[in-house]
């Protein structure tokens, strides 16, 4: 591809930290069974690295969604690709992205799954870059704060590329 990666977070630091967050979510879960709802493409290699460390009973289900129309559309309204095969209504959730940015997805996103009627649902994020926040979401479990840099890696992705490294990098596209 057209850029060049740097290791941001390894591979080490990543995985030891989803194991420790397995652990603080399932602290918090107790005596409850949890619905990961993993946001396609970008979530699904920090939805199975976690959900191998929870010690509470763990059922998935999967959404694609997509930002609606051009960048200067403010809305923040996403398209849904593919929806939840299955009901929420009752279900303890929690959502799992890749990375929170701007905010506006999962902002809309949360509104459209709170009208389901789930017992409780949270949030939580491998990445969060606070300083691009243009909607303020409440963010349950975070991974890593990290800076306003471009990253790949860990289920993120470049025009559909590099989500299968194993860590986290910054990307650095060549100019030319
Ligand atoms: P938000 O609505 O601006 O919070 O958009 C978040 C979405 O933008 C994420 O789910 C990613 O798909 C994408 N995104 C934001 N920042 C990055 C990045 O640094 N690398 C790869 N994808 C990103
Ligand atoms: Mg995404």
């Amino acid at each position: 591809m057209e850029g060049k990666v740097t290791v941001l977070i390894s591979e080490e630091d990543v995985e030891k930290r989803i194991t420790e967050l397995a652990g603080e979510i399932s602290r918090d879960y107790a005596g409850k069974e949890v619905l990961f709802v993993c946001i396609l493409k970008g979530s699904i290699f920090f939805t199975t690295a976690l959900a191998k460390h929870m010690s509470v009973p763990v059922t998935f289900d999967f959404m694609s969604v997509s930002s609606y129309g051009d960048a200067t559309v403010s809305s923040g309204r996403v398209k849904i690709i593919k929806d939840l095969d299955d009901s929420i209504e009752g279900k303890d959730v929690i959502v799992i992205e890749d990375i929170i940015d701007s905010g506006r997805t999962l902002d809309h996103l949360l509104r459209l799954l709170e009208v389901r009627k789930p017992h409780s649902i949270k949030l939580c994020t491998l990445l969060d870059k606070p300083d691009r926040r243009e909607i303020d979401v409440k963010v349950d479990y975070v991974g890593f704060t990290i800076p306003d840099a471009f990253v790949v890696g860990y289920g993120l992705d470049y025009k559909q590329h590099y989500r299968n490294l194993p860590y986290v990098g910054v990307l650095h596209l060549n100019e030319d």
